[in-house]
Formats: C-alpha cells, sequence, structure tokens
C-alpha cells in the first residue's frame, strides 16, 4: 500500500511541470479520459493523470479491498464500525432489487411500506388546502430536501416548500413572517429528534402556529428514528415516518427525510429520483473501474488532494438550480471524509478528504475565480454542466451558459504566456517598462485540472444520479484512505461546549474555568444587549 503511495508521489513529482494540454497530443485522450452510464458524460481529461498514473491509483483501489466493501455494504453489513451499524442508504432507493439483510431479516419490506405511507401522505397534503411546508431540520435532515426541492423546481406543482435550519432566530421569524398558519404544514426533521437547533425551532413554530390559529395537534408531522420522543412532542404515530439507524443523516434524503421533496414534486417524481440513484448503484457496482463513474470521480480526487496535496476542491454547476450542491456536497464530502484516523485507530496517510466549496456558474466567475485562475493555489475545480436548459424560449441563455462552462475549463488549463500576454499589450499601445509591468498582470499560469460532468436535463431521474455518484465518490476515497466515512465524532466537542456556554450566555453562571478569551466574548454580549 504504501509503495503504491510512495509511486504516485514519485510520479507527481516527475509530471508536475507538464502541460495537461501536451497531453493533448494523443488523439484519443478525450474518449480515453472520460467514461459515460446512461446519458451522463464524466471527463477527466483536463487533468495531469496519464495512463501510468491511473494503473497506480487502480493499485490504490485493488490494495484498499474496495470491492469487497462495496459488496460489504450493499449487503448491509456493519461497514460503520464506530457505531456498529450497516449503511444501508441505497436500500431506500432498492425499488424493484431483491431482499437486503440486516441481521439477518430482509430490510425491503419496511422500507417499502415505509415509501408507501409516504406517498399517502403527501397524495393527501397535495390535495388538501396545505399552501406552506415548512421542513424543520438542520445538515442532513436540511441540506438534501433543501437542494433537491430547488433542483426540481420545474417539477414542483405541490404547495411552496420552506427550509428553516439556524438556530438563530432570524431563520424561523422571517421564514414564518406572512405565512397562514392555518394552512402551513410543519414537518420537524431529525433522525435523533434531540438536536437543539431543530427542536428549538420546533417549539418555536409550535407557539406560532397555536397562536394564529392553526392546529399542530393536526399540522405537524415528523421524521426521525425516535418514535418515544416525537410522541412526546405531541406528534401522532401517523404523521410520524420513522427510518432505520442505518440511513446516515447526510444519506437519508432518499427515505423521509425527503418528504418534503416528495410533497413538492409527487410520488412519481420522487420514484423517478430514487429511480436514479438505483441506476447509479447498479452502476457502481457492475461497471468495471474504468468505466465506473463513481470509482473514476474518487481516484481523481485522490490523485489531486492526497498525491498532488490540492487543499480544497471546488465544485461548480453551471446549472442555477443545482446552487445548493455545493452547500449539500459540502456536508456530505467533509463531513464523511474529514477525519485523521483511520478505522483501525492509525493516523491517516497523508491528508484526510479535502475541503470542499463552491457556488453556480456562471456567478462565481465574477466572485472566486479570479483567484482559481491567478491565485498561488492550485484548486481543482469540477464542473457540471446539462445539455440542455427547461426554459425552451430561452436556449440562447443556455447556451451562453454552456459556452461560460467550457470556456473556465479552457482557460484553465491553457492559461496564457507571458509572450501572449504581451502581444495582447502592444496591441493596446503599450511599450518598454510600463508593457513588461502590465503583461506580467495578464499572464495566466494555467495548467490547472478540471472535470466536468455532462448530462442531457436535470430531471429527478437524473438528480438521483447524481447525488448517488457522489455519494459513491465519498465511499470510495473514504475506503482508499481506510476512513469510516459514516460516522461524525467530529461534531460533538462543539456541541458539548456549547451546551456548556449555554447558562453562562443567559447570565445564569459564571464564565468560571472559561478561557479569558471566551470569557471576554460572553461578556461583551451581555453588557452590549438590551
Ligand atoms: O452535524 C451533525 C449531525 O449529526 C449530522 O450528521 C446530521 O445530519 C445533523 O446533525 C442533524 O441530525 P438530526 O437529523 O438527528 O437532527
Amino acid at each position: 500500500m504504501t509503495s503504491t503511495w510512495d509511486a504516485l508521489r514519485e510520479k507527481q513529482a516527475q509530471v508536475a511541470g507538464r502541460s495537461i494540454l501536451s497531453l493533448f497530443d494523443d488523439p484519443a485522450r478525450a474518449r480515453k479520459f472520460s467514461a459515460r452510464t446512461g446519458d451522463m458524460l464524466f471527463d477527466f481529461a483536463k487533468t495531469n493523470i496519464d495512463d501510468e498514473t491511473l494503473k497506480l491509483l487502480s493499485q490504490l483501489l485493488e490494495t484498499s479491498g474496495m470491492a469487497e466493501k462495496r459488496a460489504a455494504m450493499f449487503a448491509g453489513q456493519p461497514i460503520n464500525d464506530t457505531e456498529g451499524r450497516a449503511v444501508l442508504h441505497t436500500a431506500l432507493r432498492n425499488l424493484d432489487g431483491g431482499p437486503v439483510q440486516v441481521d439477518g431479516a430482509d430490510v425491503m419490506p419496511g422500507v417499502l411500506t415505509a415509501l408507501d405511507r409516504m406517498r399517502a401522505f403527501a397524495r393527501l397534503v397535495r390535495d388538501s388546502d396545505v399552501t406552506d411546508v415548512v421542513n424543520i431540520g438542520i445538515g442532513g435532515s436540511d441540506l438534501g430536501p433543501a437542494m433537491a426541492v430547488a433542483a426540481l423546481s420545474p417539477y414542483h406543482d405541490g404547495p411552496r416548500c420552506h427550509f428553516v435550519s439556524n438556530v438563530d432566530g432570524a431563520h424561523i421569524a422571517d421564514t414564518l413572517r406572512g405565512l397562514n398558519a392555518k394552512t402551513t404544514l410543519v414537518i420537524v426533521a431529525s433522525k435523533t429528534f434531540t438536536t437543539i437547533e431543530t427542536m428549538t425551532n420546533a417549539r418555536t413554530a409550535r407557539a406560532w402556529m397555536t397562536e394564529h390559529g392553526g392546529d399542530p395537534q393536526v399540522q405537524f408531522a415528523a421524521l426521525s428514528t425516535a418514535d418515544e420522543l416525537t410522541a412526546a412532542f405531541g406528534i401522532p404515530p401517523e404523521r410520524v415516518f420513522g427510518f432505520e439507524d442505518w440511513v446516515g443523516g447526510r444519506y437519508s434524503v432518499w427515505g423521509p427525510i425527503g418528504l418534503s421533496l416528495m410533497i413538492a414534486i409527487g410520488p412519481k417524481g420522487f420514484d423517478a429520483f430514487l429511480r436514479g440513484g438505483q441506476a447509479m448503484d447498479r452502476h457502481f457496482q457492475a461497471a468495471d473501474w474504468r468505466e465506473n463513474l463513481p470509482v473514476l470521480l474518487a481516484l481523481v480526487g485522490v490523485w489531486h488532494a492526497q498525491v498532488c496535496g490540492y487543499s480544497s476542491r471546488a465544485v461548480l454547476p453551471y446549472d442555477q438550480r443545482l446552487s445548493k450542491l455545493p452547500d449539500y456536497l459540502q456536508q456530505l464530502e467533509m463531513e464523511s471524509n474529514g477525519k485523521s484516523v483511520q478505522i483501525d485507530g492509525d493516523d491517516v496517510i497523508g491528508d484526510s478528504g479535502p475541503i470542499v466549496w463552491g457556488a453556480a456558474g456562471t456567478n462565481g466567475q465574477h466572485a472566486f475565480y479570479q483567484l482559481i485562475h491567478q491565485g498561488t493555489r492550485v484548486i481543482p475545480c469540477e464542473f457540471l454542466v446539462a445539455a440542455e436548459g427547461h426554459e425552451a424560449e430561452l436556449a440562447h441563455h443556455h447556451n451562453l451558459l454552456v459556452a461560460n462552462c467550457l470556456a473556465q475549463s479552457e482557460a484553465l488549463m491553457r492559461g496564457r504566456s507571458l509572450n501572449e500576454a504581451r502581444d495582447k499589450m502592444v496591441k493596446a499601445g503599450f511599450t518598454g517598462s510600463e508593457l513588461e509591468r502590465q503583461a506580467r498582470h495578464r499572464v495566466f499560469a494555467g495548467n490547472r485540472p478540471s472535470v466536468t460532468l455532462v448530462y442531457p436535463k436535470l430531471d429527478p431521474f437524473l438528480l438521483g444520479q447524481i447525488i448517488a455518484l457522489y455519494e459513491h465518490r465519498v465511499f470510495v476515497e473514504g475506503v482508499i484512505l481506510g476512513i469510516n466515512s459514516y460516522d461524525q465524532w467530529g461534531v460533538e466537542l462543539g456541541k458539548e461546549l456549547a451546551t456548556s456556554l449555554q447558562p453562562i450566555v443567559d447570565g445564569e453562571a459564571p464564565a468560571d474555568g472559561k478561557d479569558s478569551s471566551t470569557a471576554q466574548l460572553v461578556g461583551y454580549v451581555i453588557a452590549n444587549r438590551g
């Protein structure tokens, strides 16, 4: 294992100065360094990866035991071993697949019954006088449905959907203002039903509804694994949609946590979304690694983050409706693979998963692309773009969008040399030392890697494919790093300290034992509030 890492680092040192563009001397490069599934095309030709690199990366894959671990995940084995749980979000979209065993019992009948209950409830809501749905949840209980509802707005024919996550009272206040408490459905989405932000917002929403003539007894639903807590909150069992502990929060949009999405686009649309995820599962399980999109995306990711040492990657959807995808992937990837310890307790070799960030194109071009093109750090970019938009009458907008997306990846790779910059400045009338000075500012180093995922049109099936693609990419990267991608102990310490700080911020306890910076900050807040 270590020797393959060493060989990869050696390879990286050899090719670091090589121009990516020069790799296109091979006329077959684009075809060789891309793969398809269904109608999707993943192109990673604009990276510095060559045949030998890919072979070495595939050795990493081989030694990591990815194929066996993938089989173990789909078979319901407890691969989340710090929590002793299976990892089976794939069962939620296993619509017409076979049985899936956990501890000797087939979970599929339960999954399909839960899905039927969701469908019946969604139809009921869509046929009722409900005008607004407010999903209260955070992290995985918010980001998935919020992202997917925005992504699928052309298919949205149900009530309006709103998402409240932040414990900042501004979020719920701004959301509820203007809503009719009598025609609003509140969905409390929390796997544990203990998350302080969600429970605080849920209580505030309940008080608001009662105060404004609604009936929380009838207008609240819960999505949770914690039956006793939902009952204690006063939500009757017929409006509680449960799921099992083998569905991780950030992987939960496929089940009850996706209820707001199902209400928005209808059960049929939601089924298509699940079928997209299932199609990607099948591709991931069956395709040879060289044709396997999640595997290739992961290998490119490992090459950039762990071998080249690029500390972040930018997700750049040229699709306005995917503008929440970077936030969603931030949780999916960083909560899954942002870990320094391997499953066996050893340190991770090299770096953990990278920082994931981004924004929709073309907006990002007018914000942070400057740094991507001319900053000192290399930031691998991941572009996404549809062949076609939904606005047939605005096809010229879409073509401009596509042209911008492709222009960015080309510009990142090609760059602009000093000579080219100088020629431009000469044409603009510059001479002498001013020509030299001005030209330098217009140089683009180029050789900056990117990949592009292109798909026909963003519909429910396609969105399902995209999300499952990234989920499996996270799995493969996690396996190569030896990480358990399915726990999230790193969020605990902050939660514990927030609990201990709350009485101090409330002014009910002294800041004894706190460092002087924390004490000073609390002191400032107490002294400056009304
Ligand atoms: O951020 C930590 C976390 O546990 C996430 O993994 C999860 O998605 C989120 O909190 C919300 O948890 P819950 O659904 O239990 O409220």
